[in-house]
């Protein structure tokens, strides 16, 4: 088990001015920052990033929205992060996350859905390394 996970701020959500909120909710959940940056990417640069759903119907939309607007990616420490992380930001689609949860509160749709968690260890790593050298983690 890894105790590093990574995330975005997705263009929605900073879009609306929720940027400081989520951090909030993060580190009240006990994640540390590792490596944080405020950045934008490009419609190849996402659709590198989310290669695994290329096959996908919603690909195509995914890319174009994740290099609307700028988002924060950061990677994040504690105990059992990925698992965790995933519970603190809810279920993909917002109709369906819990009560308490980043979606629930900020999320507006399956698309748009606030925040993004890696879903695995080896996800966790892959993501972190796309956006992070070594000499950004701290
Ligand atoms: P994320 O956790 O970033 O990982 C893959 C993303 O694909 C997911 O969040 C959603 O934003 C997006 N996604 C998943 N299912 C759909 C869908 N049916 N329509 C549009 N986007 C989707």
């Amino acid at each position: 088990m890894s105790n590093r996970t990574f995330t975005m701020i997705k263009p929605d959500a900073v879009k609306a001015g929720n940027i400081g909120n989520i951090l909030q909710m993060m580190n009240a959940a006990g994640f540390k920052i590792v490596a944080m940056k405020y950045t934008k990417i490009s419609l190849e640069q996402a659709g590198k990033f989310y290669e695994v759903h290329k096959e996908r119907p919603f690909y195509g939309e995914l890319t174009e929205f994740m290099s609307s607007g700028p988002i924060v990616a950061a990677i994040l420490e504690k105990e059992n992060a990925v698992a965790d992380f995933r519970k603190l930001i809810g279920a993909t689609n917002p109709a369906q996350a819990e009560e308490g949860t980043i979606r629930k509160l900020y999320a507006t749709s399956v698309g748009e859905n606030a925040v993004h968690g890696s879903d695995s260890d080896e996800n966790a790593k892959i993501e972190g390394d796309f956006f992070f050298s070594g000499l950004e983690r701290f």
